[in-house]
């Protein structure tokens, strides 16, 4: 029988990251951030000075490197080839540029190859964009988290001042809304809900809440 895997997708900052690892953690399943290998290859791909048009260079690019991850608790560490990339990966280039590289076809190619690779050692909980649609179409449970433009930039907001970063909480909402709108009409596999994903709205509930909820729902289907 095939491991039991919940696909949590949806728009940036809503959450699903936080979700997802609480979830996994709860279920002792295996957490992958599949938002994360994205924003490995693009910070390398600008390391190097990469032109993030160029589809075959960034597959290159990807061939020759290893994305692996760390956890300690809550806390998730990643890697390419070695090197920890954790925070690096956050910076602003990095996503304001994460949406360019992630609309390649081969690069989303290589990316779901080895996302599915992953789902087969183990019972997982994966987010991302194109889980439920793509990377594990016969997930026992999907969930699309949403919440508010507004909500998902407040948050975003609050959580870059806590690290002491300057930031405007208008110009947070405007880069989020236009990753939302890249992501979501992107030719190679697009932001959108499954049709059998459950759509949760998490702008008026705490992260607690929508855990629970998915947690109830996945000891029903399991
Ligand atoms: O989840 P996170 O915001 O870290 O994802 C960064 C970017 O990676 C997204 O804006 C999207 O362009 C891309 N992505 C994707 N497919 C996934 C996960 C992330 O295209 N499964």
């Amino acid at each position: 029988m095939d491991n039991f895997s919940i696909a949590i997708d949806g728009p940036a900052s809503a959450g699903k990251s936080t979700i997802a690892k609480k979830v996994a953690g709860n279920l002792g399943f295996i957490y992958l951030d599949t938002g994360a290998m994205y924003r490995s290859l693009t910070y390398i791909a600008i390391k190097e000075s990469l032109s993030l048009d160029n589809e075959d260079e960034l597959v290159e690019l990807l061939d020759s490197i290893e994305i692996t991850f760390s956890y300690e608790g809550d806390r998730q560490k990643v890697f390419v080839n070695g090197e920890d990339v954790t925070e690096l990966i956050r910076e602003k280039d990095v996503t304001q540029h994460v949406s360019l590289v992630s609309a390649h076809t081969k690069v989303r190619e290589e990316m779901v190859a080895r996302q599915q690779k992953i789902a087969a050692t183990g019972e997982i909980v994966m987010d991302g964009r194109d889980i439920g649609t793509v990377v594990l179409p016969k997930a026992d449970l999907k969930i699309f988290l949403v919440a508010s433009a507004e909500e998902r930039a407040l948050r975003r907001y609050k959580e870059s001042v806590a690290k002491g970063m300057d930031v405007s909480l208008e110009q947070l909402t405007k880069e989020l809304k236009e990753r939302d709108y890249y992501d979501s009409n992107r030719i190679a596999s697009p932001l959108k809900k499954a049709d059998d994903a459950i759509e949760l709205d998490s702008t008026h509930l705490s992260i607690d809440e929508v855990v629970e909820i998915v947690l109830k729902l996945a000891v029903e289907r399991k």
